[in-house]
């Protein structure tokens, strides 16, 4: 007989998880309710150097985006079929937010930077992680269901694209766009983005945790994704910045090369921490 969660007396939640899923219901926000009215006016007065770094910066987000869109529905199904109904709960908010991002960043180009093709912006790393790692990581839950599996999954969405890529790309657009004060409808929009990312990288730290916790021998796989993703996360700034030699608006390489290493380390502290239910 099939066993429904919510058809148990006895059910355990994971009230982490469930709480996040609470979370994204209440902070739910609309792509299409961001004016870039004034982000059009802003974009014309850029010098074209600055225009081709932030259509570079949006051309690896918009990309990005999609491919995480894209990418989560194997993650989903494995978790539907192991009856983990709190996760299923959630995936499905987490799926819906990916594609408000894809839509957000593909409004912004049609919308303010005239949507110019974007696919040579793909540099030789962000390929490596966004055409390659990812979707094989994520494609292999559909005939590998073992924790091995899903720490490789959750390792290079949750801990590589969203806690290294996306927090420093996010947190340094922001930054560029803050001190000029241009842009406010890109810079709420990475405002809703950043939370739901935020809540996504709880999620997967939360379960990475969990997985590490009860089948130690996953510690290793995820040492051993890190080693080899890390240099090729670190590639993309390396490789973005040599495209744009002087860079504009005053921003340094080493900060973002920084930045990107302190994402890495908080996260590694967190799951060295002993393995608690209620938090991450
Ligand atoms: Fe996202
Ligand atoms: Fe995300």
């Amino acid at each position: 007989m099939r066993q429904l969660a919510t058809s148990q007396p006895s059910r355990v939640e994971d009230d982490f998880v469930v709480g996040l899923y609470h979370k994204s219901k209440r902070n739910f926000w609309n792509p299409q309710d961001i004016d870039f009215t004034q982000d059009l006016h802003d974009w014309a007065t850029l010098s074209e150097a600055q225009q081709k770094v932030l259509l570079h910066l949006s051309a690896l987000f918009v990309g990005g985006e999609e491919a995480v869109a894209l990418d989560l529905a194997p993650f989903l199904l494995h978790v539907c079929q192991q009856g983990r109904y709190d996760d299923a709960l959630y995936v499905a908010a987490w799926t819906l937010e990916e594609a408000k991002h894809a839509e957000f960043f593909d409004r912004f180009h049609r919308v303010v930077a005239g949507a110019p093709e974007l696919s040579r912006l793909h540099v030789a790393s962000w390929q490596q992680i966004f055409y390659q790692a990812l979707p094989q990581a994520m494609n292999a839950l559909q005939t590998d269901r073992t924790p091995v599996a899903e720490v490789r999954a959750l390792g290079t969405y949750n801990l590589i694209v969203e806690g290294v890529l996306a927090e420093t790309g996010y947190r340094a657009y922001q930054e560029v766009l803050e001190k000029a004060n241009l842009m406010p409808g890109l810079r709420m929009g990475l405002g809703y983005v950043q939370a739901d990312e935020g809540r996504h990288i709880a999620f997967g730290l939360h379960n990475l945790s969990k997985l590490l916790h009860h089948y130690p021998q996953t510690k290793e796989v995820l040492e051993d994704l890190m080693v080899e993703l890390i240099p090729v996360a670190i590639g993309i700034v390396h490789e973005v910045f040599a495209t744009h030699r002087p860079m504009p608006f005053d921003i340094s390489e080493e900060d973002f090369v920084n930045y990107a290493l302190r994402q890495i380390q908080h996260r590694s502290e967190v799951l060295q921490r002993p393995f608690s239910p209620t938090r991450v």
